[in-house]
């Protein structure tokens, strides 16, 4: 197990993508959007750790209220393990809960489910695993913004 990349809601893409670029040198090498969730999210490389940055798409989405509730900025660590299903099956019979009822297709192509962050010392906690059994769909929209 090891974190895999670390979810910040961004309120303000350019700005933050602007950000990222001067400070960093870091474009995002991927953008998809996960219509389900209302989120598209943006995919940095700075400094070696991997952002996950989450723009909302739909007012009602969970990153718009989290956004709404408690502002922009840290919103997940993500720990990448090598089948999310045991991972669910551990977690569950620690007695954990967890915000979905099983691992699901995320992001990256990536079966994922959250720890409820009740029960994570009040950090919003990803598992994420490949999914070998999912199709491969075209993940960039073609929209990653070009270095200068
Ligand atoms: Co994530």
């Amino acid at each position: 197990m090891h974190l895999d990349h670390i979810g910040v809601a961004s309120a303000d893409v350019e700005a933050d993508l602007d950000r990222y670029r001067r400070l960093f040198g870091a474009v995002p090498y991927k953008v998809e959007d996960v219509a389900s969730e209302g989120v598209r999210t943006w995919f940095l490389d700075a400094g070696g750790t991997k952002i996950e940055l989450l723009e909302a798409t739909t007012p009602d989405s969970a990153i718009a209220r989290h956004i709404e509730k408690r502002g922009p900025g840290l919103h997940h660590l993500a720990f990448a393990v090598d089948s999310a299903d045991e991972m669910f099956a551990r977690v569950r019979n620690e007695g954990l809960r967890t915000l979905n009822d099983a691992p699901k297709l995320g992001a990256d192509g990536k079966q994922i489910f959250f720890l409820h962050p009740k029960d994570a010392g009040g950090v919003l906690t990803e598992f994420c695993s490949p999914d070998p059994g999912a199709p491969r769909v075209p993940t960039s929209d073609g929209t990653r913004p070009e270095a200068d």
